[in-house]
């Protein structure tokens, strides 16, 4: 006696097998498709199995298939049963069978199956091909092939698709894609028959159970999307129409679309706190021209000594702190570059690591700089900005002892590296600042480059410096990127263009206030800055006239223009702004020599009004010294060659 299962969805077929298999004293059991199969599978275990081809949930290949998988149906013998193997031209062994009978008449396979059964006795003949059983009395039918045919058409939509395609049957997997058997790393054979939630973890794992349950509602978790092996998915559920049991569940993958969305929220964020900080800056940077400009005025009476003079270099000191902020929060701003030169960072980079070097005893700095660096177009006191922010978190994450590693070196950035930068293709280059600290935690980095997210103690740190650089490097068309473990420590690389142009040796300023006796056309809506500015010029030499306003600044210099050697121009102005003033200027004195200042940034109008003539910038809070250099260089450097300068507190 042998214990056999017969899988067909033909009713009157199992009948017909089971009376006669039973009559030859077989123990008999039925299932109508591979899914209830599987059911009395897990209980009976059979030494043969009758299995129809083409059956709906979970059809005879895949049910072999997930047969040959079970170590405890290792020795049931596999018997295919098919009325369309013959227009299939299938190789039955392929999926594990052990022989094949052809459908056809009942009378030959009465006898084509009790064969079968002996033949299950016999392991040498096991592994020796076998012709179909039975396929000489049955003939092609049209219109099999064609069922044949279509359904292939439908399995191969099924598999290009991109979509992981569950077909789910009273709560098992009954049919999967291959891009579901991707996406949720399971084999076939064990995706197969599952209980979907058991698939899933966590939130995923919980809407599954929901999804599968027969009256939850069709379509998808509002957008929600969950985590499955590193990816992002969103899951869709599809009812069958008329089939309550059956649902269709499709997963697509949308890391790469949320990652974007995540991108753009974020440069949104940032672009609107970029704003503001601006702002701020702009109308604090006003604010500290007038204290800076008073305390010059006051330094200039004020010698060594006297009662005072200790006090007011101390506000001195603090508007330079303030300064150092305000300069942050525009570099973050990317308020814009004051002055670009073309650079050969190692030198620049060398002499900061040098000076931390002195200061840090307690760690060790490891310096590797690329001989023949490409140059890069920067504004110097920017980058060094950049770096010495860099240099600083890294110290701090070291705060005993540890390694710190300065490189710089030449990178072509190819179509296939950049896309997580929004870069360009082409050539960089690329500094690193890698510390072995204490690292960040993916929350922290996530954060660090938003203006004032500081995990330092209030006084310790601002959390401007990475919102700075963020700003300063893109601004340069460059990129920053972070990445760091918790007790790993921290790789920080920024890649900035590299310039055809060779870089040029710093010419160093002469530390000297520079005089004159030119007259000079002081254009400025703020009264505070008139005021103050006024009395500066004064003292350095110059005539000076004043104008509150764009217009007035117009009328006076159409009136006198042939007495004004200079106009010292406010950017920012209500009535009428710098461009359009400078431009109305030159209509009436194409040669008018202006020298730009604003309490903002040098941004693309101001680059402009540089380009059209302009003969520098001056960026408010100025000292004295600057501003008389700035007005050297703007009166006695030749019309072609204008001269902008920086005229930003040092740090
Ligand atoms: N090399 C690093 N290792 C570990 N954590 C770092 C490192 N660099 C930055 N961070 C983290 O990023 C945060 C933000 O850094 P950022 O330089 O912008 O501000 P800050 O250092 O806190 O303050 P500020 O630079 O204004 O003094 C830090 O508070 C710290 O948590
Ligand atoms: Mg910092």
């Amino acid at each position: 006696m042998k214990k056999i299962l017969v899988v067909d969805d033909n009713r009157l077929l199992r009948k017909f097998l089971s009376t006669h298999l039973e009559k030859s004293g077989h123990q008999v059991q039925t299932a109508a498709d591979g899914f209830q199969a599987l059911d009395i599978l897990s209980e009976f275990i059979p030494d043969v199995m009758f299995v129809d081809l083409f059956m709906p949930k979970i059809d005879g290949d895949r049910l072999c298939q997930i047969v040959r998988a079970r170590k405890e149906l290792k020795h049931t013998y596999v018997v295919i049963l098919s009325a369309g193997l013959a227009e299939t031209g299938k190789d039955y062994t392929k999926i594990g069978a052990d022989a094949c009978i052809a459908k056809g008449s009942f009378s030959s396979m009465a006898k084509n199956v009790l064969a079968a059964v002996a033949e299950s006795d016999d392991p040498r003949q096991k592994d020796e091909p076998k012709p179909i059983i039975g396929l000489d009395a049955v003939y092609s039918r049209q219109l099999t092939k064609e069922l044949i045919s279509r359904n292939r058409h439908l399995e191969t939509i099924l598999e290009s698709m991109n979509e992981g395609f569950l077909e789910i049957f009273q709560e098992r997997v009954v049919f999967a894609n291959q891009a579901a058997v991707a996406m949720l790393s399971i084999s076939m054979e064990n995706l197969l028959y599952a209980y979907p939630p058991d698939l899933f973890k966590g939130d995923a794992a919980a809407y599954m159970r929901t999804l599968i349950g027969e009256n939850s509602p069709a379509g998808t978790n509002e957008g929600k999307t969950f985590d499955l092996n590193d990816k992002k998915i969103s899951i869709k559920k599809f009812p069958v129409e008329g089939e309550p049991s059956t649902t269709v569940i499709i997963m697509a993958d949308v890391t790469q679309q949320k990652r974007l969305e995540e991108k753009l929220q974020q440069a949104k964020k940032m672009e609107a706190i970029g704003t503001l900080a601006g702002g701020v800056a702009h109308d604090f940077n006003n604010l500290l021209m007038g204290i800076q400009g008073n305390i010059s005025l006051m330094l200039l009476e004020l010698k060594e000594g006297h009662a005072f003079f200790d006090e007011v270099k101390s506000i001195e000191r603090c508007v330079e702190s303030a300064a150092t902020l305000t300069k942050q929060l525009l570099g973050f701003a990317r308020g814009g570059k004051y002055v670009l030169k073309a650079t050969s960072l190692n030198q620049l980079i060398g002499k900061m690591a040098q000076m931390f070097q002195r200061t840090n005893k307690n760690i060790i700095f490891h310096e590797n700089y690329q001989v023949d660096l490409w140059s890069v177009e920067v504004d110097q006191g920017q980058i060094e900005q950049v770096i010495m922010n860099l240099l600083l978190n890294a110290c701090q994450a070291m705060p005993s002892t540890g390694n710190l590693y300065v490189q710089t070196e030449n990178m072509v950035l190819q179509q296939d590296g950049i896309s997580r930068f929004d870069l360009e293709p082409g050539r960089y280059v690329k500094i690193s600042v890698i510390d072995n600290g204490v690292g960040m935690s993916p929350e922290v980095r996530q954060r660090i480059f938003e203006p004032f997210f500081t995990t330092k103690a209030i006084g310790d740190g601002s959390g401007m410096g990475l919102a700075s650089a963020f700003g300063i490097i893109k601004n340069h068309g460059g990129a920053i990127e972070c990445i760091s473990q918790k007790g790993k420590g921290s790789t920080f690389n920024i890649y900035l263009p590299a310039t055809v142009e060779n870089a040029l040796d710093e010419v160093s300023r002469e530390n000297v206030v520079l005089k004159g006796s030119e007259t000079i056309l002081l254009v400025d809506d703020e009264a505070i800055i008139t005021k103050v500015d006024r009395k500066l010029l004064k003292q350095l030499g110059y005539r000076v006239y004043i104008a509150r306003s764009g217009r007035a600044a117009l009328a006076v210099f159409k009136s006198c223009h042939a007495k004004i050697d200079l106009v010292l121009l406010d950017m920012v102005m209500p009535d009428l702004n710098g461009e359009a003033v400078f431009e109305k200027m030159k209509t009436v004195d194409p040669a008018v020599k202006v020298l730009l200042h604003s309490g903002f940034s040098l941004d693309d109008r101001t680059r402009r009004l540089l380009r059209r003539g302009g003969r520098g910038f001056l960026q408010k809070p100025f000292k004295i010294k600057e501003l008389s250099h700035a007005i050297r260089d703007a009166l006695d450097g030749g019309p072609e060659a204008p001269n902008p300068m920086s005229g930003a507190p040092k740090a």
